[in-house]
């Protein structure tokens, strides 16, 4: 079976640290935050090493956000008629008799995942992280550092289901990082046909 390789070994060793720190993340995230989840944080050695363990991921998650942002921007604001095709019919999820138009590498929805819950979440996330650590303008951070995890915290679980259950065959993409032509020309038509690899 021909394969197709759709991301390079540094982007999935990326993807993997950003969905590790993310989970330490929220895990401790959401012990601060509720006294009744407190007992999340027994599992990282209690709150005060919790704190210690959320802000030194907090760093490696900024650092890869960054990464992520600075591989993904280009293709993300790159939108077409297709694009806005793809967004009336909401990519055919709710309603499979619709006809879906062919995606580039990423699909609208992938990029609007990517504009609002990474760019958009993740950089204020980590900039109102840093204000909290180093105490400086404390109402606005914590508003928009609570904020941010709720929005983010609500759009994950979506990005995994669509990336593993909803569409099988996905996943590997971010563990071996190649996909059969056939799968790759029926997700990513026009970036197959762009990048000549049929
Ligand atoms: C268990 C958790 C996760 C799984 C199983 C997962 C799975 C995947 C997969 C399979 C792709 C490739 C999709 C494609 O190329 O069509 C992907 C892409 C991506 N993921 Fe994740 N992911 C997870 C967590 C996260 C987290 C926590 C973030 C960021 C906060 C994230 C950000 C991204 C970004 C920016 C991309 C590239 C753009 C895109 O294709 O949507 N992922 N993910």
């Amino acid at each position: 079976m021909k394969m197709v390789q759709k991301t390079t070994a540094f982007e999935r060793v990326n993807h993997f640290v950003l969905l590790v720190s993310f989970f330490v993340l929220t895990f401790t995230g959401f012990g601060f935050m509720y006294s009744a989840l407190n007992w999340m944080n027994t599992a990282f050695g209690g709150n005060a090493w919790a704190s210690v363990f959320h802000k030194w991921f907090g760093v490696a998650f900024a650092i890869s956000a960054a990464i992520s942002i600075a591989s993904y921007i280009g293709e993300a604001l790159s939108f077409d008629d297709d694009d806005k095709k793809w967004l009336s019919v909401l990519g055919g999820y709710f309603d499979k008799s619709l006809e879906v138009p062919p995606s580039g590498k990423m699909n609208m929805g992938q990029k609007l995942f990517f504009l609002i819950i990474v760019v958009g979440c993740g950089g204020l996330i980590s900039l109102t992280g840093f204000m909290l650590w180093l105490g400086s303008s404390m109402a606005f951070a914590h508003l928009f550092h609570s904020l941010t995890f709720f929005l983010m915290v609500v759009a994950l679980p979506l990005h995994i289901y669509l990336a593993t259950a909803a569409n099988p065959g996905t996943f590997r993409i971010m563990t071996r990082g190649d996909v059969p032509l056939s799968f790759a020309k029926k997700k990513y038509g026009k970036w197959v046909k762009e990048e000549g690899l049929d």
